[in-house]
């Protein structure tokens, strides 16, 4: 059911997740599905409920520098200059664990994800609970991330006990993931923080391809709506048919008349596009169309991360 962000609700999920169950709750990126990440049978719902398989592991979302050192093993200057820089915020480090954290949500590996998220309503909530919170996505494994409460409900309503509704997430795409070893720095998914960002601050980023054990985020394909996702450069030559859609990056009036039209942003901003991005996917999907058409966006900045997820929805269908 869900719930609205107050105090009173926010208690009640809190002590949900000292019982071992699993809430979902906002972020300023998409909407998490949280359980006490010391808790690996409570963990473990998470992946039942997401049908997620167990070889993906977990975001553990803290409060503190406090609840870092006592989810990591070792804090390397360069993660701190990170942290400093981009927390609370939607950049994720992936550092050596630490023994505290079950291998469940790490997936077996001896590294651990973790990132402390902006919005107030997680921040209130890892408080209350007074533990770290494992969450993924609250989607469905493999499907459109989930950035307002009513997606949540429409995909794991049934599922999940507490929805706790903070209204659309602003940033709108999943973090940025990192992974930090001694001095270097993988980008491991684009998104919320863009990649400029963190060399400035943090120096040269190596991005290598990863295996989907590194980062299933990276696997061709995910991020995906049902309907089937065509990305092109040139709108001019797209069907005028009205059980077709098309996503464009910027308004503009355009000659067509039957064709569903959906704009990312009013001008050209990269914000307000990422934003906009899950919301518009959901809507367009729930429409049941042939083909949604989108139109590609420039790399940079915070586009690397919308295209990601839009190059990823295209490739479950081709
Ligand atoms: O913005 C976000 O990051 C959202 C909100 C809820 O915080 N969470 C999110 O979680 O996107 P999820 O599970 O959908 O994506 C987490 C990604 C996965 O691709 C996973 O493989 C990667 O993080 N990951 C987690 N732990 C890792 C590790 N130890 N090493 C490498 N990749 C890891
Ligand atoms: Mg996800």
């Amino acid at each position: 059911m869900i719930y609205p962000a107050k105090d009173t609700f926010i208690h009640m999920a809190a002590q949900a997740l000292q019982q071992g169950n699993v809430v979902a709750f906002p972020t300023e990126t998409v909407y998490g599905l949280g359980a006490n990440a010391l808790n690996a049978e409570a963990v473990a719902k998470i992946f039942e409920i997401k049908q997620r398989p167990f070889f993906d592991p977990l975001i553990v979302h803290v409060d503190s520098l406090n609840m870092v050192q006592q989810v990591v093993a070792t804090l390397p200057d360069i993660a701190l200059r990170c942290m400093e820089a981009f927390w609370p915020g939607p950049l994720t480090l992936v550092l050596p664990k630490s023994n505290s954290i079950p291998e469940i949500v790490t997936a077996g590996l001896d590294t651990v994800a973790v990132r402390m998220p902006q919005h107030e309503v997680a921040q209130k909530l890892i408080q209350a609970s007074g533990v770290p919170i494992a969450a993924p996505s609250a989607n469905p494994f493999g499907y459109l991330s989930p950035t307002t409460a009513e997606h949540v409900a429409k995909q794991l309503g049934d599922k999940v006990d507490i929805i706790l509704d903070g209204g659309k997430c602003p940033v709108g795409v999943e973090s940025t993931i990192i992974k930090i070893e001694r001095d270097a720095i993988t980008l491991l998914r684009h998104g919320g923080i863009p990649l400029e960002e963190i060399e400035a601050v943090a120096g040269k980023v190596n991005i290598i391809k990863h295996t989907q054990v590194e980062a299933p985020g990276q696997l061709p394909y995910h991020y995906a709506p049902k309907t089937k996702i065509v990305l092109i450069k040139d709108i001019t030559n797209i069907p005028d048919d009205s059980s077709c859609a098309i996503i464009l990056y910027k308004k503009r009036d355009l000659p067509f008349k039957n064709i569903h039209t959906m704009y990312l942003s009013d001008n050209g901003d990269m914000r307000q596009a990422a934003a906009n991005l899950f919301t518009c996917l959901h809507a367009l999907d729930a429409m049941k169309l042939a083909v949604i058409y989108a139109e590609e966006i420039p790399e940079v900045g915070l586009g690397q991360a919308i295209m990601d997820r839009l190059k990823k929805a295209q490739a479950r269908h081709s």
